[in-house]
């Protein structure tokens, strides 16, 4: 049996030396005279151990290393690596590994193990089972199983998408589309990113599958332009989906028509809004459109859209697989399902988790997590990307759950969570939402384009001392407006950093006047 040496190539491993370790070990294999094939897979999201390379071996399956710098590489084929050997990079079984071992990978199930662009191995694996079910059933009744299984939207809101696709079959139109939002413009997320680099077939399979069930023939992918990497392996996944007779006129064989294109972004946080992502698709200057109409009814070029989140789109398969019954049965009150949470920041273990809804964010923060890297205490979690509320430890006993984080002033996002030690100056945070407000907002309405550039004129004359009750009066007083005055989420939802940190950390937002400081 020729050697098989999984080399991770998807972004994260790349941006830790992945390329430099694949080339060390080619070299290595040339010198050696050895015969080997080297597959690029993606990660399986552990990043505190990319680059992670594994070996197929005859009789231990598949053995990691990690994390592998291109000097390590002499040592590891001196150690017999290639049937196992011992090392100090040694991991051991991957699937045993705890960050890993104890995950629950439905969406994330394949994504580090299979070749990426392999259909072959995308099906050996489980992949297109839930399409085949799909094209043997009604539009109606793959709605109703996403609907039975409690999905709702990974991307932010958390809506659920089979009540999304129900509008969509019910609105009657010459022409339907589904658009994919992969814009995942959110701090600290990744999810996205990974799917399509290390399982671009599922999200492939599951836009298939939404156009099955609401008479949509076309899809778009709409992918920011800082992922060049996941733009590429869609582009090759999707003319090899198409080349295998999964996407076409013909899908699977059956009578439904169901094609894609991938599409890149514009680089802006706003274009990840849906209906700015629909103005930037048609050619346009992204900016948020007032609803209604809802774009179920009058998205794309004023067709009835179906917009969805990579990993809401990318879950589907399973769904269709296993049935409604199978995924719901994972979860938390309406939280149904797993979610991958995305670790990041300051944080000892960094990376993806796919776990059931319900598990508490001091688990996440610090057992999953292991607490900072720097090793000094937690001081705050941001979860739900830039417009997500900063949680002190006090809460670390709210469960990962929509519910339960809104009941908090919180919100999930797209389960990114970002860790501060206690170095963190959260006055400063709070002016970085307003500033970054300031700089993404559309412009379209007045309390999120003046209020924010407000707001950061206000947290500043703060952090100057300058009448600070009255910074705080008038900050609390801009928040309110902000929340209930935008017409997106973008101005609606800064409040929530920048009030959090206001309330859970006051000590933060009374500097020392400077008299007292010098003395
Ligand atoms: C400012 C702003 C940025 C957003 N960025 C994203 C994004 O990058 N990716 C995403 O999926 N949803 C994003 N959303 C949410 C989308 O508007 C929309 O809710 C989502 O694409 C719907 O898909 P889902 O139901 O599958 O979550 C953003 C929303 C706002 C207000
Ligand atoms: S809240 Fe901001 S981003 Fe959203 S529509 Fe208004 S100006 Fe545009």
């Amino acid at each position: 049996m020729i050697p098989r040496i999984y080399i991770p190539g998807d972004s994260g491993a790349l941006a830790l030396g992945a390329e430099k370790v694949a080339k060390a070990i080619e070299k290595e294999l040339a010198d050696r005279g050895i015969e080997a094939k080297i597959v690029r897979n993606g990660s399986r999201g552990a990043y505190f151990l990319e680059p992670m390379v594994e070996v197929a071996t005859a009789d231990k399956g598949r053995v990691a290393y990690g994390p592998v710098k291109p000097s390590d590489v002499k040592g590891l084929f001196d150690s017999g690596f290639l049937t196992g050997g011992h090392h100090k990079r040694w991991l051991g079984a991957p699937d045993k590994i705890p960050f890993l071992a104890k995950q629950t990978r439905l969406t994330f199930a394949r994504c580090g193990v299979i070749n990426p662009l392999s259909l072959d191995h995308y099906k050996a694996h489980g992949g297109l089972k839930g399409l085949q079910n799909a094209v043997a059933l009604t539009p109606a009744d793959i709605v109703k199983q996403v609907t039975e299984s409690g999905l709702r939207g990974r991307g932010g809101a958390g809506f659920p998408t089979g009540i999304k696709w129900k509008t969509v079959l019910d609105t009657t139109a010459d022409r339907k589309y589904i658009v994919c939002n992969a814009d995942e413009g959110d701090s600290g997320t990744f999810a996205d990113r990974m799917i399509m680099e290390g399982d671009p077939f599922v999200l492939i399979e599951g836009m298939t599958i939404a156009g099955i069930a609401t008479g949509a023939t076309k899809g778009f992918i709409y992918i920011r332009s800082e992922y060049p990497h996941a733009v590429a392996t869609m582009q090759k996944a999707v003319e090899a989906a198409r080349k295998a007779g999964v996407l076409g006129v013909n899908v699977l064989g059956s009578p439904n028509a169901f094609d894609m294109e991938v599409r890149v972004g514009a680089g802006a946080y706003v274009c990840g809004e849906e209906t700015s992502l629909l103005d930037s698709l048609e050619g346009k200057r992204g900016q948020v459109r007032a609803k209604p109409p809802l774009p179920a009814h009058k998205g794309l070029f004023g067709k009835p859209t179906v917009i969805n989140n990579v990993i809401s789109l990318a879950s589907v398969p399973v769904i269709m697989d296993k049935g409604a019954a199978f995924y719901k049965d994972f979860g938390m009150g309406r939280s149904r399902g797993t979610i991958p949470i995305q670790i990041a920041g300051n944080v000892k273990y960094p990376g993806l988790y796919e776990a059931a809804f319900g598990m508490t964010l001091g688990e996440i923060v610090d057992e999953i997590g292991g607490g900072t890297a720097t090793g000094r205490p937690v001081k705050a979690v941001q979860v739900g990307g830039p417009l997500g509320a900063y949680f002190p430890r006090t809460l670390f006993d709210t469960p990962f759950d929509y519910e339960a984080f809104a009941a908090k002033d919180g919100l999930i996002g797209h389960a990114g969570i970002v860790v501060f030690d206690d170095s963190a100056d959260m006055l400063k945070q709070a002016r970085f939402a307003m500033e970054f407000c300031s700089i993404e907002s559309c412009g379209k309405c007045t309390p999120c384009r003046i209020g924010s550039t407000r707001g950061v004129e206000v947290l500043d004359r703060l952090a100057q001392n300058i009448e600070p009750e009255k910074q705080i009066a008038l900050v609390t007083d801009l928040c309110n407006t902000m929340k209930f005055g935008s017409l997106c989420a973008l101005g609606g939802f800064t409040p929530y950093p920048v009030m959090s940190a206001l309330n859970h950390f006051p000590d933060d937002f009374r500097p020392t006047p400077v008299a007292e400081a010098a003395e």
